[in-house]
């Protein structure tokens, strides 16, 4: 079955044309038109100028996935969570293409995407021949931790389309306290690679950051404490001003944003034998140790087959090791997937992904029924 994925439910307008089967999903053609160096200049998406954006790209995009290709046998969008001013074109667009070439709908979630993420599977015509590789294969239950901009999520996982979300965050998702604390330290948006990278040289016990609700019990996050933490170090330690709080505003970080960001090395102080890269080290390591404490225990609770690691902040490689060795260490009989680097951020391929598994079972939504949810959860 040919699908066309359609991902813009953020500051990335994707396109995707995949060819699925029992032997998995290989990407046919695919293109991304990111916007992250217009919302840079703002410190975040902006969801106006997001919305004008996708508007633009979207219909050179499909043309440029299709040319050469043949049409596809249905159409899978994401209709949610996310932007409504994103969210909204992509519906569109997915409406128009379903009533002009009469081929079925798939409205497609999101969170959802990002757990099929792990999925995608390169064009390769000898693997395309070759049973689905073992290695991809999801076996249920399976537990998805999905951390993004938006969401951090424990999701249970009992069948293809059969979830239940164990827990997530009660304020801020692990990727926007990321981009937050590296907005405080002077870099530019998305923060969380960036932090990722200084944090590689860093020692990760020079500060001792909270972990907030690793002891509760439950499988929720939160990690708004953690960001006001960390900007309580860095006033108390006068790299911000002794008179700055949480609701400080950017015109009044302007200043000092330069001078933090020209301290990118180890052997420059951020405070006493403190380096920029051992705060970004630390900070990065506490929101590590929630994510794999959660994740451990919902895997004693829920003994899943399959733990999946997905959304963009999948792509932190600390994340990842850490999460591989623990699971190695204490369930060695479950089958770990991560989404390969391409994959983990925003993409189409892996709308058409989860779409196909709806497919398959004709859950198609008709042209004129499919709406844009911008809070739809995986479970309702
Ligand atoms: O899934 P995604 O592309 O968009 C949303 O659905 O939100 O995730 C984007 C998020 C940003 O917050 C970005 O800072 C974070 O993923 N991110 C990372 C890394 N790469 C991307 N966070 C930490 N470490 C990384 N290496
Ligand atoms: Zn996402």
């Amino acid at each position: 079955m040919l699908i066309l994925g359609i991902e813009s439910s953020c500051d990335d307008t994707s396109i995707a044309l995949l060819d699925c089967s029992d032997k998995g999903c290989f990407v046919l053609s695919e293109k991304t038109a990111s916007q992250i160096d217009v919302h840079k200049k703002y410190g975040g998406v902006v969801p106006e100028i997001a919305g004008r954006m996708h508007a633009e790209k979207i219909v050179p995009l499909i043309e440029a996935v299709l040319e050469n290709q043949p049409k596809p046998d249905a159409i899978a969008v994401t209709s949610g969570p996310g932007l409504i001013t994103g969210l909204l074109v992509g519906v569109e667009a997915a409406r128009v293409l379903s009533y002009a070439w009469d081929i079925p709908l798939v409205s497609t979630n999101h969170i959802e995407g990002h757990i099929y993420s792990t999925q995608i599977q390169d064009r390769d015509s000898s693997a395309a021949s070759l049973p689905q590789n073992d290695s991809k294969k999801i076996y249920f239950p399976a537990l998805a931790l999905i951390v993004s901009g938006g969401h951090t999520e424990l999701i249970l996982m009992k069948n293809h389309g059969d979830y239940k979300i164990l827990g997530s965050t009660k304020d801020d998702a692990a990727g926007e306290c990321f981009d937050k604390v590296a907005k405080l330290i002077g870099l530019t948006y998305p923060g969380g690679p960036q932090i990722s990278k200084l944090a590689l040289e860093g020692k990760t016990d020079a500060i001792n950051f909270p972990r907030p609700m690793i002891n509760s019990g439950d499988y929720n996050f939160s990690f708004s404490g953690l960001k006001t933490s960390a900007l309580y170090w860095l006033r108390d330690n006068h790299i911000l001003p002794t008179t700055l709080n949480e609701t400080t505003n950017q015109s009044q970080l302007k200043g000092i944003d330069s001078s933090i960001a020209s301290l990118p090395q180890n052997d420059k102080q951020v405070a006493t034998n403190i380096s920029i890269n051992d705060f970004c080290a630390s900070f990065e390591q506490a929101i590590i140790d929630v994510l794999v404490v959660k994740t451990m225990l919902a895997a004693q609770e829920h003994k899943p087959k399959t733990i999946i690691l997905g959304g963009g902040v999948s792509a932190n490689k600390k994340l990842r090791e850490t999460l591989a060795t623990e699971i190695t260490k204490r369930f060695p009989e479950i089958s770990f997937q991560i989404p390969e680097l391409k994959y983990a951020m925003d993409n189409g391929a892996m709308i058409a992904t989860a779409g196909y598994h709806h497919a398959l079972k004709k859950e198609f939504t008709s042209w004129n029924k499919i709406t844009a949810d911008p809070n739809w959860k995986i479970d309702n």
